[in-house]
């Protein structure tokens, strides 16, 4: 197991992707914090986790990420559940507002940036605090970007702006965090079949998976593979770096 004894955190831990992530790394010994704003699907895949035994237990957490309060509270509840300190955080938590430039309202617009961008800020930086009091040693941050942020996407100027926003403070964050060997890196993923997707019109869906050159969408189960490469020790040399899962679309 490449993650057996180690703590780590999953935001939007209570859906698609996120959830994929937590059980992924729970097969693979990992004691996992779920981390979402739902408290019901928060609790819902932690049902599905399986034990690991009485040192290794999971922990559902209900966090909104985008609120310094509410994150301050998690970070003050991790070390109170978990016997040891966590060394991977993924920050997959994520909304869509989409609507065409000319037609976005301003709420929109912040919200996606205050969930998708601030919530990363918030969560990397009161863990990362909370890995370095603690000497931890081979941490990995993982930020959920997406190919739509590289490319840009009808109708999601806000969406592709947090997206696009996170890959660059993954670089900044992989720099200031080396000396505390901690690695960050961003994965891209292209079309996936989650709750997110499901809200897109079936024509659109139709019209990209024509270009995915793998012929299919992706599956969370997907996403969470490249996490667990970049969670271990097997990309230790990896750091500030983004990873496209896309099925090659946009390549
Ligand atoms: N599905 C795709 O095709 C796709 C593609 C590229 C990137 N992504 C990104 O992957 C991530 C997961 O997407 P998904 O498809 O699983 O979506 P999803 O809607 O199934 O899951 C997102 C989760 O985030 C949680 N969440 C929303 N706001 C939150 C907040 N303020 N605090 C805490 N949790 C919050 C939701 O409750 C939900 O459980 C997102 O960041 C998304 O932008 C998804």
């Amino acid at each position: 197991m490449q993650l057996s004894k180690l703590a780590a955190v999953v935001t939007g831990g209570g859906s698609g992707i996120g959830r994929a992530i937590c059980q992924r790394f729970a097969r693979e010994g990992a004691c996992v914090a779920v981390v979402d704003i739902d408290a019901d699907r928060t609790r819902q895949t932690l049902d599905e986790l399986s034990t690991k035994g009485p040192d290794c237990k999971h922990h559902a957490f209900t966090t909104d990420v985008s609120s310094a309060e509410s994150v301050a509270k998690l970070v003050k509840e991790i070390p109170e559940k978990f016997s040891v300190t966590p060394t991977i955080l993924v920050n997959c938590a994520g909304i869509t507002k989409d609507s065409f430039l000319v037609k976005m309202d301003e709420r929109s617009f912040d919200d996606v940036i205050r969930v998708n961008l601030k919530g990363v800020f918030l969560v990397t930086q009161a863990i990362s605090k909370l890995m370095i009091d603690n000497k931890i040693k081979h941490g990995s941050i993982i930020n959920m970007s997406s190919i739509s942020g590289k490319t840009g996407n009808i109708g999601q100027c806000n969406y592709t702006a947090s997206k696009a926003g996170i890959e660059g403070m993954t670089r900044t964050m992989a720099k200031e965090l080396a000396e505390h060997d901690i690695r960050c890196n961003a994965v891209l993923p292209g079309w996936i079949e989650s709750p997110m997707t499901q809200a897109v019109p079936e024509k659109v869906l139709t019209k990209h998976l024509g270009m995915i050159p793998a012929g299919r969408l992706g599956q969370p189960e997907d996403i969470a593979d490249a996490c667990l490469f970049l969670a271990s020790r097997k990309s230790s040399y990896i750091t500030g770096t983004s990873i496209e899962v896309t099925g090659g679309l946009f390549m």
